[in-house]
């Protein structure tokens, strides 16, 4: 029988750093808030972000210079220096380089993009061109937070189906460019920001004596409650698609109730954590690693107090990337992986809640 186990992993972020200090000097917020209530220190951008940010935060009126960006641009020019499929491409390459693989060798590519480089075609096929592709299928998912766990499910499915050996997964996100960085913005623009994870899934014998690999996948959505965390940015909900007047009345940046989401993540990601548990007939004490999308540590630590979870369980990075959506819980995989924290024959519980709402669970034996 198949199985297909996660061989290799990798990541990107920009070089980019932005502290909670520098944002405290283009909005009003402080260290002290955003650390309380995140958990975020510190955040990876895009080179554009951060020179907007430099800007921004020597501007005398915060409002009017988000403006002039808005209407004419960074300094005019219109070309961003990263894009998302580029992030990708560096995460692809390293877990590729880890896997002792080419992009040749794939059947197939899964990419998971909140915001894409273009608004067609997908940032999965973007980042197939980049690497050189010309005829490996792409899958272009858009599933937030939740886009990697998604994509491991189709991926999982797709090799134990027969169709697929090889096939690199990847959260990729770009998502610091779509803020505002005043006081209008703030909610949203301090939580999110900018990288990239893969990994390469590969079809194998399963072993009986030492069994590894992906085991179930718990995937759920919601899609009547969109306004507590959408973007319309440029879609057909307006005509036209972008306008002036679009962007003049907030609607071309994204929007959140953040007390909405706080709650509704904390309710369902513990769902799922305990159908995956039931499912496979484990207790929460069972699992020997819990990789939570990096949304909040305190949504973290209210899920790991419910279930009892203590620190050495779960691993964290979100106080030095903040929330970058599908590329949060390959990030924690690969630094997990880097730092020792994963055993073979480790259970690994991967956990991800996002926009859509779209949520899921992922157990695997490393
Ligand atoms: N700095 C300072 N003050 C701020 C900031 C900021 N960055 N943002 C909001 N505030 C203000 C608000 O305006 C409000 O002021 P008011 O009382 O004068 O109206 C006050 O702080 C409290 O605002 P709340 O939204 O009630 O603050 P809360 O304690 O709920 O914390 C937060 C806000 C951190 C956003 C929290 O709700 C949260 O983390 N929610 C989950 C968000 C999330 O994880 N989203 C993504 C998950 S899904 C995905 O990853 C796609």
């Amino acid at each position: 029988m198949k199985v297909a186990r996660i061989v290799a992993t990798g990541v990107a972020v920009p070089d980019c750093v932005v502290d909670n200090h520098l944002l405290s000097r283009c909005m009003n917020t402080s260290d002290e808030w955003i650390a309380q209530r995140t958990g975020i220190r510190e955040r990876r951008v895009s080179p554009d972000t951060y020179r907007m940010l430099k800007k921004l935060a020597d501007a005398p009126d915060k409002h009017a210079y988000m403006a002039e960006v808005r209407a004419h641009g960074l300094d005019g020019d219109i070309d961003s220096t990263l894009a998302v499929s580029d992030l990708g491409l560096a995460a692809s390459r390293m877990a590729l380089d880890n896997a002792g693989m080419t992009a040749t060798d794939l059947d197939c590519l899964i990419n998971s993009s909140t915001l894409p480089d273009l608004a067609y075609p997908g940032p999965g096929c973007v980042l197939q061109g980049k690497l050189g592709l010309t005829s490996t299928p792409a899958f272009n998912l858009q599933q937030g937070c939740a886009g990697f766990v998604y994509g491991l499910a189709l991926a999982d499915q797709l090799i134990k189906g027969g169709m697929y050996q090889r096939i690199l997964v990847v959260g990729s996100e770009l998502l610091s460019s779509a803020f505002d960085f005043t006081d209008v913005g703030r909610d949203m623009a301090v939580l999110f920001a900018d990288a990239a994870g893969a990994v390469v899934v590969r079809a194998e014998e399963a072993d009986p004596v030492r069994p590894r690999g992906l085991i179930s996948h718990h995937l759920h959505s919601d899609g009547t409650v969109i306004d507590d965390l959408a973007g319309e940015i440029w879609g057909s909900s307006t005509f036209p698609m972008v306008s002036k007047k679009k962007v003049d009345s907030e609607r071309g940046r994204p929007h959140m109730n953040g007390r909405a989401v706080f709650s509704l993540a904390v309710r369902r990601v513990r769902e799922v954590v305990q159908e995956c548990l039931d499912t496979n007939g484990l207790k929460a004490g069972d699992i020997d690693l819990y990789l939570f999308h990096q949304a909040n540590l305190r949504i973290i630590e209210s899920i790991a107090d419910h279930f009892q979870i203590d620190a050495s369980r779960t691993y964290n990075n979100i106080e030095r990337y903040g929330n970058t959506a599908a590329a949060s819980v390959p990030l924690c995989l690969h630094e997990a992986l880097q730092g020792g924290r994963l055993r073979e024959g480790d259970l690994v519980m991967l956990v991800a809640f996002g926009t859509g709402f779209s949520w899921g669970a992922t157990l695997l034996r490393w």
